[in-house]
């Protein structure tokens, strides 16, 4: 006997509960969904009807969300009602880093979560699942127990059963991630509970693809997986480094050791650091932990990965200086894509936020553009001042942002950039013109071909 779940409630309406609880929908006509969140301007763009102005950019979910919602998947403000219709509920709110008291700088931040849980455990009624969606520190299931069922009166009915099922979408692909897992992983102790998670995901995943864990197995694997991939990240990008002294390709090199089947291909792609709002927050986090049981040296060797992450930003500031006859003041930068990779709207951790603030430090004059992040999010991330007024300006045309440049700086590996007219650019810019590819997507040769001097991250002949 399993629980039958005919409404779940999703708290948090971001960048994991949109999607995820659109794919739901999706594929479980049967079970309405209500996605909640506090911010109210979230919830409106959720339900605006111009498609093209959800809060969430990713390919293939607005299409979703236009079959859906209003009929199975809704957004609403309502917290407290939808807690309490709720079979079942997904805790999708944000878990940053701590930035002050204990543990700042690395710990998570976990004041959503305890404040998600203490509404489930007031407005909740009868029997409720409750689902770690959200990245967590290990053993946090334990403290959400504890809110759920400290606050108790054992006359209400309530009962809550803790499940960990860790969201493994990466942005730009969160669709097709959800849609065609590797895996789902669910951790928890309660079978019954565990059964009707898995016969949610069963509506179009295989069984084989369904792993369940113990609930800290399953919080440790998350943070686990994020390290292991953003690890193979800061390898080839400290590799990249040596080819450029060297003489050696960092392309040639990742496909050379990409072809042992005991590596893989997948993430070995140079660039300019890893972004997003996952990988700095779960090492740092990882790193936190392994103080916290006193494995001194197993935290020294996560901290590194993040600290190889900042090097690599810091590296290309210093290269785009270089090349420009050691000086940038006063030279105008075309800054091409500002989202932390191709395809989302994104910019939480974007490599383009250091690398633009030390850029503006040196006395740049940049122009920005991205074909998904408007500009008041550029200003935001770069915390823009009055002092700013003429080393920043953000254009929608990608042409504009290279007119009178010095240097154009490809940091977003968006489709468009692949395929830039290089013999146009180059008659719109200073000479000499440097393009400095840090995504390592452009054609040299047609760039070099136009006149113009090019620099890859890992390739400098
Ligand atoms: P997000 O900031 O985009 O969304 C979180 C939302 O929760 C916000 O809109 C916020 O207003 C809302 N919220 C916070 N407290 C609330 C409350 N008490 N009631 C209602 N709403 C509340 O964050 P995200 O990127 O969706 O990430 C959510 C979690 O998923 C994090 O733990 C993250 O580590 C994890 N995760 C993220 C990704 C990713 O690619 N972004 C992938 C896997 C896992
Ligand atoms: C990551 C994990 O991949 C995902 O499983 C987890 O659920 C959330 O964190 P995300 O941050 O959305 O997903 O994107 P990802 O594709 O992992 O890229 C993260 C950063 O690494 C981006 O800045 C990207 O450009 C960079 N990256 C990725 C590289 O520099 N090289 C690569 O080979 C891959």
């Amino acid at each position: 006997m399993s629980i039958d779940i005919k409404q779940i409630c999703c708290i948090g309406a971001g960048y994991v509960g949109g999607p995820t609880m659109a794919v739901i929908a999706d594929n479980c006509h049967h079970i309405q969904v209500n996605v909640v969140d506090i911010n109210k301007t979230r919830i409106t763009n959720w339900n605006n009807d111009d498609f093209s102005k959800l809060p969430v950019y990713e390919p293939g979910l607005a299409e979703i969300v236009k079959r859906r919602r209003g009929i199975n998947l809704h957004f609403s403000c309502d917290v407290n009602h939808n807690i309490s219709i709720a079979d079942m509920i997904f805790i999708s709110v944000n878990t940053p880093t701590k930035l002050k008291g204990i543990g700042a700088g690395q710990a998570s931040d976990l004041k959503w979560i305890e404040e998600s849980a203490r509404q489930i455990s007031k407005y909740s009624k009868g029997e409720t699942i409750v689902v770690e969606k959200s990245t967590l520190p290990v053993k946090t299931a334990e403290t959400i127990k504890l809110i759920l069922n400290g606050s108790k009166d054992k006359s209400d009915g309530k009962k809550f059963h803790v499940i960990s099922n860790p969201e493994f979408l990466a942005e730009g692909s969160a669709i097709d991630d959800l849609s065609h897992p590797d895996r789902v992983l669910i951790g928890g102790e309660n079978d019954q509970a565990i059964k009707a998670l898995e016969n949610i995901y069963l509506n179009w995943i295989n069984k084989e693809k369904i792993l369940t864990t113990n609930l800290w197995s399953s919080e440790l694997s998350k943070l686990t997986a994020n390290a292991f991939l953003a690890q193979r990240i800061s390898s080839i990008n400290s590799i990249s480094a040596l080819c450029e002294v060297t003489g050696a390709n960092i392309n040639e090199v990742a496909i050379a050791i990409g072809m042992d089947h005991r590596i893989g291909s997948k993430f070995l792609k140079v660039g300019p650091g890893f972004g997003g709002s996952c990988f700095k927050k779960d090492i740092l986090n990882l790193v936190y932990l392994c103080r916290y049981y006193n494995l001194n040296e197993v935290a020294d060797y996560w901290q590194k990965v993040i600290d190889i992450n900042f090097w690599q930003q810091k590296r290309i500031t210093h290269k785009l200086v270089k090349k420009l006859f050691g000086t940038i003041s006063g030279k105008k930068i075309g800054i091409l894509g500002f989202a932390f990779k191709a395809n989302t709207n994104d910019t939480r951790e974007s490599p383009a936020i250091q690398i633009c603030k030390d850029l503006i430090i040196e006395g740049a004059e940049l122009r920005i553009y991205d074909p998904k992040v408007n500009n008041l999010q550029i200003e935001k991330e770069l915390d823009f001042k009055e002092s700013f007024t003429n080393h920043l300006s953000t254009t929608a045309n990608l042409y504009e942002a290279c007119l009178d440049a010095d240097a154009i700086l490809i940091m977003t590996e968006w489709e468009e950039f692949k395929r830039l007219d290089f013999t146009k650019i180059s008659t719109m810019m200073r000479k000499p013109s440097w393009v400095l590819d840090t995504r390592n997507i452009i054609d040299r040769k047609k760039a070099k071909d136009a006149g113009l001097n090019v620099w890859n991250v890992g390739v400098d002949y």
